[in-house]
């Protein structure tokens, strides 16, 4: 898919780039991103709104994969960003992004997290709880100014995804309990506060989501409560953020609807909810973070080595693991992979991939067929480019890999290489070193 073909020399090329010339250049593991494929990705998004005639905004879900460049991209296909942390805020600010159109997410959103929102003056704050709204109502009181918010609620619906990536279900960290006064409590408390202006309001159902149906009913159960709302407090949402989630195939057992069909039936549904309760249409916006990063991510990996326990199984060991992809050992996701360096290579034997992080659970892929792979192949494993980097870690203190952006024959590096000094540029030493 995307750019993606074999070359002249049987290797895998992305974006006009020969991989294993990639792996070469600027080592292993390597992730590379199919630039193209990410524009392609949030132009379909507008695309569908504008086709609709709709007023919208389509936020990159930042935390999916947030780099200085992965944002300045976002800003070229005039996208929005969500940002859920000073860091994510700062990866934003540090690649100018334009301030208006951040949106600022959180549980548990710190004091200077909000003045830090505040102060550089961004589009809104999406409210997840009381303490933060006394927080920012505090904050703007004091510099003498007013927050666009949206109010971040909990429709209880359960999306069948993962458990520990669902979040729009009751007993949930997130939001304000649609169901249960909580909702009600937090828009009369913001319409009343000088220093809050409210835009509307936010759900997010879960991620990795297939189809519509949660989508659709979250719309239902939030228009209802906005008709209730604008009998009691004259209150008109010009907003509605849908959230992200919005399904990819990782694999082929993985069948989600085209990204444009999502938006296309949240939009007859809003349509058709406000004209039944006589409300203006509001702004439709969404975050998808997955859909718009995830399949254009491919991870490069030398294959080392190798174990056979007879009759059960092959161990193939790359030289990356739950180090720069945790999802498999978290989610138990899957991923399909192929030889970069023999793309037209038929399968001959079943492998399971293995990492190598110092623990069992770290195995990137189970049973996979390939052919018959050694020292020094290079594997690509696909769709790593949500939730891969954005999710790497040190552990075993593994220096994270870099970041290659691949477009039009061209490889740009945007994010460099870990090394054994950034490894210990954060210690401090109990003495002197001893020896070097
Ligand atoms: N908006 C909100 C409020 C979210 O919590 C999320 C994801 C998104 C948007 C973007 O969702 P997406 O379109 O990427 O599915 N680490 C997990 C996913 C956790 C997602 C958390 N929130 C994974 O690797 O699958």
């Amino acid at each position: 898919h995307g750019t993606a073909k074999t070359n002249r020399l049987g290797h895998l090329e992305i974006g006009g780039v020969d991989t294993v010339q990639l792996a070469e250049k600027y080592g292993t593991p390597l992730y590379v991103y199919d630039v193209a494929l990410i524009r392609e990705r949030a132009k379909a998004f507008k695309r569908t709104f504008e086709k609709a005639g709709i007023t919208a905004q389509v936020a990159y879900a930042s935390k999916a994969f947030s780099t200085v460049a992965m944002v300045q991209l976002a800003a070229e296909e005039e996208l929005s960003l969500d940002v859920v942390s000073g860091g994510e805020l700062y990866t934003a600010l540090a690649a100018g992004f334009p301030t208006e159109k951040i949106h600022f997410h959180g549980n548990n959103k710190s004091y200077e997290e909000l003045v830090m929102a505040i102060e550089h003056n961004i589009g809104c704050v999406v409210v997840d709880n009381f303490h933060e709204l006394d927080m920012l109502m505090d904050i703007c009181k004091e510099k003498n100014t007013v927050i666009k918010v949206l109010l971040r609620v909990t429709p209880g619906i359960e999306a069948h995804t993962h458990d520990y990536i669902l979040t729009g279900q009751e007993d949930s960290k997130f939001g304000f309990d649609l169901q249960n006064g909580q909702a009600d409590e937090a828009m009369r408390k913001s319409i009343e506060a000088k220093q809050i202006d409210v835009l509307g309001l936010h759900c997010h159902i879960g991620s990795q989501i297939f189809e519509t149906t949660g989508f659709i009913l979250a719309a239902q159960k939030i228009f209802e409560k906005l008709h209730q709302w604008k009998k009691e407090m004259s209150f008109e949402s010009t907003v509605l953020n849908l959230g992200g989630g919005f399904g990819i195939r990782y694999t082929n057992e993985d069948d989600p609807i085209p990204a444009a069909q999502y938006v296309e039936e949240i939009i007859a549904e809003v349509k058709k909810q406000a004209s039944q309760y006589s409300m203006k249409m509001p702004e439709i916006w969404i975050e998808p973070g997955r859909s718009l990063v995830g399949d254009a991510g491919t991870t490069l990996y030398r294959i080392g080595s190798r174990k056979d326990v007879p009759n059960v199984r092959q161990y193939v060991a790359v030289d990356g693991g739950m180090s720069d992809n945790i999802r498999p050992a978290l989610y138990q996701a899957k991923y399909e992979a192929i030889l970069a360096n023999r793309a037209m290579d038929k399968p001959e034997e079943t492998v399971s991939i293995a990492g190598k992080c110092c623990e069992s659970g770290d195995m990137l892929i189970w049973d996979l067929p390939l052919p018959k792979s050694g020292d020094q192949d290079i594997l690509a494993v696909f769709c790593t480019g949500a939730y891969g980097y954005s999710m790497a870690n040190n552990y075993n203190r593994l220096p994270r890999p870099a970041v290659v952006f691949l477009e039009e024959s061209k490889d740009t590096l945007v994010v460099r290489r870990e090394t054994y000094e950034d490894m210990v540029k954060l210690d401090l030493p109990l003495k002197e070193k001893v020896k070097s």
